[in-house]
């Protein structure tokens, strides 16, 4: 039975690289972010290995004033397990927590490949966010989930 659990960056860095940077071994996958107070990890383990992660920490929306605003970075689900519902169970447990911490704002960049995901989940793209990661090159749209209850 999978489990969404506390991660430590460590715990989140192999899928980071390896679905998310195409496994460049020079990409940056640590990030100022990872740094932020109050920067948290969640993800599941199947045989002790990670198969899903996501990060979540305190940071200012470029189109919401919110007063309590989260970003979420490094979404990710190992390659043969997507589609079963891991990255469900992973976002839900960073949406609880983020509210539980007090967020009233959860945003992100949001590859465009996954933004059916993200709206599945109860996230609105941001109009005219339209935007080239400069991590990737991907295109991208910002999403944002309103916390407030
Ligand atoms: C995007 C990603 C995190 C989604 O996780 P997942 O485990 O595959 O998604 P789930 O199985 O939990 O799906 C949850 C919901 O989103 C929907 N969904 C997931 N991926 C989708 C897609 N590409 N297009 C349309 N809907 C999608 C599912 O149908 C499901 O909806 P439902 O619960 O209403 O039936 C995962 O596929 C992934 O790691 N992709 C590659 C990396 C990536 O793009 N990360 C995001 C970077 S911004």
């Amino acid at each position: 039975m999978d489990e969404v659990v506390a991660f430590s960056v460590d715990d989140t860095v192999d899928l980071r690289r390896s679905i998310l940077r195409g496994g460049d071994p020079a990409a940056q996958i640590i990030v100022d972010g990872d740094h932020v107070a109050g920067c948290f990890h969640r993800g599941v383990r199947r045989n002790g290995v990670p198969v899903a992660t996501a990060t979540a920490f305190p940071c200012p929306s470029p189109d919401h004033d919110a007063s309590a605003p989260w970003q979420l970075r490094f979404m990710a689900v190992e390659f043969d397990l997507q589609g079963e519902g891991l990255g469900r169970m992973v976002l839900t447990d960073v949406i609880d927590e983020v509210r539980r911490l007090g967020g009233d704002l959860l945003w992100a960049n949001g590859r465009d490949t996954a933004l059916d995901f993200y709206r599945a989940m109860g996230f609105t793209v941001v109009p005219g966010s339209a935007h080239l990661s400069p991590a990737t090159n991907l295109p991208h749209h910002r999403i944002s989930m309103d916390l407030l209850p």
